[in-house]
């Protein structure tokens, strides 16, 4: 897709990546635990081994009436299907607070025809197009970090609906 999102770079060299399935999905985990445990703030990391879908769904109800609770840094890159990161963009967005910054990885991913289902940035520029005019795109390349320039909105129950439209 070419539009008012695209921002307008082209080429990326290809980015090894190593096999999924189960033995990579492990030693991805492990890779993890490691670099987590190396930072010796382990205590602040909270894991969600779920899919992104109802994890996020899981904390979005944990956030419901509890104002403090919201995200102030977000970084996307799971599913590379376009329909998986708008979901997943959508619901991150609205749990992060004023001023969060939101990174989208694999604009640029060559390992899928763009414009296509199979392709990230479909998805990306999507909500960027939805979302217009609520964001200032801090960068744009392979990667793409935009800061939120307005509120939460959860939209779990009529309350917070009803508080959006007073
Ligand atoms: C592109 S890799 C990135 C992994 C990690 N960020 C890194 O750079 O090593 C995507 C990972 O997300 C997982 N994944 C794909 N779709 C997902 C989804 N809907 N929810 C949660 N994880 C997902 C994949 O199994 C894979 O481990």
């Amino acid at each position: 897709m070419v539009g008012k999102n695209d921002c307008g770079q082209t080429g990326h060299p290809a980015k090894p990546r190593e096999e999924d399935g189960r033995g990579g999905r492990r030693a991805r985990f492990k890779t993890f635990q490691g670099n987590i445990a190396s930072t010796g703030l382990g205590d602040r990391v909270r894991v969600l081994r779920e899919f992104s879908m109802p994890a996020l769904v899981q904390l979005m109800k944990e956030m419901e009436g509890q104002s403090a609770l919201g995200f102030d840094f977000v970084y996307i890159d799971g599913s590379h299907r376009a329909d998986d990161v708008l979901m997943d963009a959508e619901m991150a967005w609205r749990m992060a607070k004023n001023g969060a910054l939101l990174v989208f990885d694999d604009y640029e991913w060559n390992q899928a025809r763009e414009g296509t289902i199979s392709h990230p940035k479909g998805g990306i520029d999507a909500f960027l197009t939805v979302h217009d005019g609520e964001y200032a795109v801090i960068s744009c390349g392979y990667q793409v970090m935009i800061k939120k320039l307005v509120g939460q909105r959860l939209g779990l129950s009529f309350a917070s609906a009803d508080s959006q439209l007073s």
